[in-house]
C-alpha cells in the first residue's frame, strides 16, 4: 500500500515535470534488468546465487542494508562489495536504483 503511493508520488511528480531528485521507475526497470536474478523480485536473494558464490546473501529490504545510507549504497553498486567486485553494471543511475531499494524496505 504504502509502496504504491510512493510510486504513484513519484509519478506524478516525474509527470509534473518537478525537479528531478531519484526515478523510482527508472530504478525499479534497472533493478529488473541488471539485479533481479540474483537479490530477487522483492529484494529477497536467490538462494541458488548465495549458494554458488558461498556468501550469505542479505535482504536489500532488511535493516541491515536499509540501514546503510544512500552514499554507501550507491558506493555498493558502483565499485561491488565483497565477492562481487564490481556488482553487475548498472545501466541507470545508482541514485534511481538506490530509490527504488527504498521502496523495499520490509
Ligand atoms: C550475479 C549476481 C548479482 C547481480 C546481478 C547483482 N548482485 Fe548485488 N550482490 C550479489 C552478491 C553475491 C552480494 C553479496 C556480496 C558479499 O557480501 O560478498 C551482493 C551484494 C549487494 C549489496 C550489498 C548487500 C549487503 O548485504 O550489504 C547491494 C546493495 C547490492 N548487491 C546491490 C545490487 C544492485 C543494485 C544490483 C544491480 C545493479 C546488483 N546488486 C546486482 C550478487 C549480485
Amino acid at each position: 500500500m504504502m509502496r504504491s503511493v510512493i510510486i504513484s508520488f513519484c509519478l506524478l511528480a516525474a509527470a509534473g515535470g518537478a525537479a528531478r531528485a531519484a526515478d523510482v521507475a527508472a530504478g525499479k526497470a534497472a533493478y529488473d534488468k541488471s539485479c533481479k536474478s540474483c537479490h530477487g523480485a522483492d529484494g529477497t536473494p536467490n538462494p541458488a546465487i548465495a549458494k554458488m558464490m558461498k556468501v550469505d546473501m542479505r535482504s536489500l529490504g532488511s535493516a541491515e542494508v536499509q540501514g546503510m545510507s544512500d552514499a554507501e549504497l550507491k558506493k555498493i553498486i558502483a565499485d561491488g562489495k565483497g565477492k562481487m567486485r564490481p556488482m553487475p553494471a548498472a545501466a541507470s543511475s545508482a541514485g534511481d536504483i538506490v530509490a527504488y531499494i527504498r521502496t523495499l524496505k520490509k
